[in-house]
C-alpha cells in the first residue's frame, strides 16, 4: 500500500544545516513481550546472579503481576528476599535505608518490579552497593560521582511511560530541601529491561493516562531539544506515533493487550529517544512541582506540557509541525505556524479525551505557590537545551497559562 504524505512519517533532517556530531547510547538488553516476565532466572544467571533483591512497592507486591515473578523464580529455584516498600518519589533517607537492607540480605542482584520510582529506588540501590556513601552524596551538586558500575539490575516496568527502564537517570527526593534531584551515569542503566505487557493489565486508568503522558512529554522533549540528533528524533517521532494512536484506548480500556502492549513499546523507545536527546522545561517544571507538592510526575507533565508547546514554538517551528503531523494532525494547506500550533492542539485534544487533570487548579496549586515552583526550576540542569532560553518570566507565564486552563 503506497501512502500519502500525509501518512508518510516524517523526516525531518535539515540538509541545509551541517550535520552535528552525536553519541547514541542504548546498552539495555530489552526483552518484550506477553509473558517475557518468564525469562527472568536465564537472564539472573546469565549475568551471574545467585540472590535476587526485589524492590516493589505495596500494592504492585500485592498483584498478579509480583505472583507472576514469584512463580517464575519458584519454578525455576532462583533464590530471592522481597522488599515490598518502595515509595512514590523515594527521599534520600529511603534509599540508604534500603541499600543498607540490601546490603546485609546477601543478594547480589537487583531486580525492579513497578513504575518509575521503584526502578528509581532500584538503580540507586544497585549504584550504592559498589559505592560508598549516602545517595545524597550523587546527587546533581553532590560531593561525589559514581565511579564503580552498579550490581546488576534488571528493570520490570508495570507502568508504560517513565522509561526509567533504559535511562541513566535516578530521581531521587530531597525532602528536607522540598526538591527533586537525580543521580545520572551510564553505570546505573538497567542491564536488562523486561518489558510484559500482559502484567501492565492491571494498571489504573489514572496511572496509565498520566504515565502515557510522561512518555508523549518525554518523546516531545527529545525531539525539540537542542541535543536532539537523527538517533533520538526517529525515535521520539515513532513514539509519539505510537502514541498518538493507542493512549486513548490503552486509558479507556485497560484490558486491551494490543494498545497496552504498543504503549509499552512507545514509552520504551521514548526512553531511549530522551536518554540520549534529553528533556526541557517540561520536566524542569513538574520536577519542581514534585519535590514541593508532591505532584505525580506525569500529572504534573500533562498540566504543564501543551503550555510549554505554545512558549517553545518558536524555537523550532518546523519539528513543531512534525510534532503535529506524527499525531495526526491534517496540516496541509498551513502556515509553518498554524502547523506548529496544531502540535499544541493535538496535545489538548489527547488529554481531554484521556481524563487528566487540566489546570493546576484540579491539583490545588494556588498563585501564590508559583514563585517556589519558578525557583526550583530555573536551576533544572537541562534547562539549557530547551528549543528556547527561558527566564522567570518565562516560566511565570507557563504556570499562569497552566492555572487558568
Ligand atoms: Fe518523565
Amino acid at each position: 500500500m503506497l501512502l500519502t504524505n500525509r501518512q508518510m512519517p516524517i523526516i525531518t533532517a535539515d540538509t541545509e544545516e551541517e550535520m552535528k556530531d552525536f553519541i547514541f547510547k542504548m546498552p539495555t538488553r530489552v526483552y518484550f513481550g506477553n509473558g517475557s516476565v518468564k525469562k527472568l532466572p536465564e537472564i539472573c544467571k546469565e549475568l551471574g546472579g545467585s540472590k535476587l533483591f526485589v524492590v516493589t512497592g505495596p500494592n504492585v507486591a500485592k498483584s498478579s503481576a509480583m505472583a507472576a515473578v514469584r512463580e517464575t523464580l519458584d519454578s525455576a529455584g532462583v533464590e530471592y528476599v522481597v522488599f515490598p516498600d518502595s515509595v512514590p518519589d523515594p527521599p534520600i533517607e529511603k534509599v540508604d535505608m534500603t541499600a543498607k537492607l540490601f546490603a546485609e540480605s546477601g543478594a547480589d542482584m537487583v531486580v525492579a518490579l513497578g513504575g518509575g520510582s521503584p526502578i528509581d529506588l532500584a538503580k540507586a540501590v544497585a549504584m550504592l552497593r559498589t559505592n560508598e556513601g549516602s545517595v545524597a552524596d550523587y546527587l546533581f551538586g553532590g560531593s561525589k560521582t559514581v565511579a564503580n558500575p552498579s550490581v546488576p539490575l534488571i528493570a520490570i516496568p508495570t507502568t508504560a511511560g517513565t522509561g526509567s527502564e533504559v535511562t541513566a537517570a535516578s530521581v531521587i527526593s530531597d525532602t528536607k530541601n522540598k526538591i527533586k534531584l537525580s543521580v545520572t551515569h551510564d553505570y546505573i542503566i538497567p542491564r536488562a529491561a523486561l518489558i510484559d505487557p500482559q502484567i501492565q493489565l492491571g494498571t489504573p486508568a489514572l496511572v496509565t493516562a498520566s504515565t502515557g503522558m510522561d512518555a508523549l512529554t518525554h518523546a516531545i522533549e527529545s525531539y525539540v531539544s537542542l541535543n536532539a540528533s537523527p538517533m533520538s528524533d526517529a525515535m521520539g517521532m515513532y513514539a509519539m506515533k505510537m502514541i498518538g494512536e493507542n493512549l486513548r484506548v490503552a486509558a479507556a480500556d485497560g484490558s486491551n493487550i494490543e494498545a497496552r502492549a504498543n504503549m509499552a513499546v512507545a514509552s520504551l523507545i521514548a526512553g531511549i529517544a530522551f536518554m540520549n536527546g534529553g528533556l526541557g522545561v517540561v520536566h524542569g517544571i513538574a520536577q519542581a512541582m514534585g519535590g514541593i507538592h508532591h505532584t505525580p510526575h506525569g500529572i504534573a507533565n500533562g498540566l504543564i506540557l501543551p503550555y510549554a508547546m505554545e512558549r517553545n514554538l518558536p524555537g523550532n517551528l518546523k519539528k513543531f509541525g512534525d510534532i503535529a503531523v506524527a499525531l495526526g494532525m491534517n496540516v496541509e494547506g498551513l502556515t509553518a505556524r498554524e502547523a506548529a500550533y496544531a502540535a499544541v492542539e493535538a496535545v489538548f485534544d489527547l488529554r481531554e479525551d484521556i481524563n487528566v487533570p487540566k489546570t493546576l487548579k484540579d491539583i490545588n496549586i494556588e498563585e501564590k505557590d508559583f514563585q517556589g515552583i519558578i525557583d526550583a526550576t530555573m536551576p533544572f540542569r537541562l534547562l539549557a537545551i530547551n528549543p528556547c532560553r527561558l527566564v522567570e518570566n518565562d516560566i511565570r507565564g507557563i504556570l499562569e497559562r497552566a492555572y487558568a486552563g
